[in-house]
């Protein structure tokens, strides 16, 4: 594999010894073979099928199942794509966080049930 930076792979793909460069996409559930490449911003859209060896050009959009190219997108579709991977990165943060604040609940619940209740007559020692 030969990753870019800011790339996107989004979720069940499958993909296999390509070149992926800047901010290149590759959508829900596609898959893209050995050897491929996806140029800067290229694309490969949700469930898309990329043979071994071919290339996905700069801005490029292609989709189906063997992928056809359907239009090289205008410089705004491929700013509104360029925030994808700021996006996934801030919602990792969120889920980070709402774990950890989860589980300091949990061991704040957890402890509570290891402290003994005080029983009348209860002796501690002192
Ligand atoms: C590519 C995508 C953005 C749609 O692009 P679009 O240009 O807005 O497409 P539209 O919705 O206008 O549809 C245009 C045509 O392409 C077809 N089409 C759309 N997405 C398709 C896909 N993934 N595969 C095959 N055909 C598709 C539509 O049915 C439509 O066909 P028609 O002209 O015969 O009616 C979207 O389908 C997609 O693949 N999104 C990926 C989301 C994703 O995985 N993001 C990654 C984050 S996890």
């Amino acid at each position: 594999m030969i990753i870019g930076d800011d790339f996107t792979v989004g979720h069940a793909c499958i993909i296999y010894a390509c070149t992926l460069r800047d901010y290149a996409v590759v959508s829900m559930g596609a898959i893209i073979l050995d050897g491929a490449v996806i140029e800067e911003e290229g694309i490969l859209g949700a469930n898309g099928l990329w043979p071994p060896g071919k290339r996905i050009g700069p801005r490029e959009l292609w989709l189906g199942n063997p992928a056809r190219l359907v239009r090289v997108m205008t410089p705004d579709e491929v700013l509104q794509w360029m925030h994808n991977p700021d996006h996934y990165v801030e919602l990792g943060k969120r889920h980070r966080a709402a774990l950890v604040q989860q589980l300091a609940v949990r061991q704040g619940r957890f402890r509570k049930s290891l402290v003994p209740i005080p029983m009348p007559g209860w002796c501690n020692g002192a």
